[in-house]
């Protein structure tokens, strides 16, 4: 067998988040550990950041059930929501926090009764076409999710497709998009006071009573966690 080894600096990955929190001073930064962490290790880098990152975000509820039976108590947010109805009693069980970005998840969500109410993410697709409802669809889902008994600390969430670029054109206009929304539903809405380190963290902003707004972790590569050897 290919003798192999990947060792990653958990220093160096807890060096980033903060190197990126810095960048937006005024909000909280959710840490995205989907993927296993993007070939990191979800559980390991979960525990590098425990303390540190106010919360972590994965794909799906298996993702989640991983750190959960790992011992991770750190809220996590469910990046792609539920896939099946079923699943709603898992994310109510293990206090996982929900994007909803199509019609049937919010369906689903309003005929369930949960223990407890849900932290939702309303995810808005304000460019990057891969999830999230319509700005349009994104005020009247929002009327909805703001007075349903099932949901607490409804958050604007939204996925920039090039936050990474040299050329902030692309990610300027989906910001435009975002805040225009945020605006109407009168969701407070932080934005990074500098550019910041290509790429890494956007922030989150911290969840009030009310609506907030927030966009999401990219991956690390400040520094590199890992040497190959
Ligand atoms: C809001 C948001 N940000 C970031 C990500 C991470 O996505 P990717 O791994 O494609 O960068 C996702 C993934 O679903 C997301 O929904």
């Amino acid at each position: 067998m290919r003798p192999l080894v990947a060792k990653i600096d958990l220093d160096a990955l807890r060096h980033n988040y903060r190197l990126a929190c810095e960048c937006a001073p005024h909000s909280q930064s959710v840490a995205v550990i989907k993927a296993d962490a993007y070939g990191h290790g979800a559980v390991e880098c979960a525990r590098a950041l425990e303390g540190l990152a106010p919360a972590l975000a994965v794909a799906c509820i298996e993702e989640a059930l991983t750190l959960r039976h790992a011992g991770i108590q750190a809220p996590i947010v469910l990046l792609e929501g539920i896939f099946e109805a079923s699943e709603l009693a898992l994310v109510d069980e293990h206090r996982l926090w929900m994007a909803v970005h199509t019609d049937w998840q919010l369906e689903a969500l309003l005929a369930f009764t949960p223990r407890q109410p849900i932290p939702v993410w309303l995810k808005v697709d304000s460019g990057m076409h891969r999830l999230g409802f319509s700005p349009q669809r994104a005020e009247q889902v929002w009327q909805v999710l703001s007075q349903a008994p099932q949901v607490t600390a409804l958050h604007l969430m939204s996925h920039f497709a090039s936050a990474d670029a040299e050329d902030a054109g692309y990610l300027q206009q989906q910001m435009t998009t975002l805040q225009a929304l945020a605006e109407r539903l009168n969701a407070p809405c932080v934005w990074p006071t500098r550019p910041l380190p290509w790429p890494i963290l956007l922030p989150m902003v911290a969840g009030t009573a009310q609506a907030s707004c927030c966009m999401a972790a990219i991956h690390w590569r400040c520094q590199t966690p890992y040497r190959a050897s």
